[in-house]
């Protein structure tokens, strides 16, 4: 994604690449330089000073490929049973689900789910686009699927669109009523609705709010960005600049 911007097209030494992608100290970095372990198109590169623009640079340490990025967006394709907590309390982590590389850097989840949860989550370290999709000021609805108790009915998602009231530690969120985007019954009789604000079990709660329960919970997409059909539980895949588009715009419908 950002391996576009045009402070990436400065050329950069190759310890300090190694170092940014978070392939460790950088004495680690200039160890597996040392020990020949990193090449570019094929080339051993031995001097650790040696620079290469960052643009569309792919490089291989110890065998394993990595396309540069200077800034990482990654979505993954959570689970249940896993914590987002990088120091989860009772679950694994999802970022046990990532390589070491990306585990090192400062990447966080753009809006946690809870450990039952499944479906698309992000990762970036890219802090003002984890703003941008969190933030309710934006409006980037999260589009999630609920197995409740019983079917949701006409009425309840009336006043899920409609708006209900939560509780709350602030007083002042308590008397703010929080609404769905869109709400509807699909044909297998999960609910499907889409939410823009990230409270704390929002969506169990406005489920709880109308008389209902959520058994499972999957979030399907963020913005215009649809978990791919074809990525399995637990796998993951960088984002480009397309998808981060697409995760911060409207979806057309739904
Ligand atoms: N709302 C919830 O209740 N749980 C989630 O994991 C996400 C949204």
């Amino acid at each position: 994604m950002s391996s576009s911007s045009s402070k990436a097209a400065k050329p950069v030494a190759i310890a300090q690449i190694l170092f940014s992608q978070g392939f460790g100290t950088r004495r680690h970095c200039a160890a597996l330089i040392d020990h020949g372990l990193v090449t570019v198109a094929g080339e051993v590169v031995e001097d650790p000073q040696q620079a290469f623009p960052t643009e569309g640079l792919v490089f291989e340490v110890e065998g394993q490929v990595w396309p540069f990025h200077e800034k990482a967006l990654i979505l993954l394709n959570k689970p249940a049973g896993y914590e987002c907590s990088r120091k989860p309390s009772h679950h694994p982590s999802v970022f046990s689900l990532l390589p070491e590389p990306l585990r090192n850097r400062d990447i966080q989840p753009v809006g946690r789910l809870d450990e039952d949860t499944t479906g698309l989550l992000l990762l970036t370290d890219d802090g003002p686009l984890q703003h941008k999709l969190t933030s309710p000021k934006y409006h980037v609805p999260k589009l999630y699927q609920a197995a409740c108790k019983a079917e949701v009915d006409e009425a309840q998602l009336r006043q899920l669109l409609a708006g209900v009231l939560l509780e709350e530690r602030n007083p002042k969120l308590a008397e703010e009523p929080v609404n769905a985007v869109s709400a509807e019954r699909l044909p297998d009789g999960r609910l499907q609705m889409a939410l823009t604000e990230g409270r704390y079990h929002q969506a169990k709660r406005m489920v709880a709010a109308v008389g209902n329960r959520v058994l499972a919970l999957h979030r399907q997409r963020i913005g215009a960005l649809d978990l791919p059909a074809d990525l399995k539980e637990g796998g993951w895949i960088w984002l480009d600049a397309a998808q981060r588009d697409l995760a911060m715009s409207e979806p057309v419908s739904g």
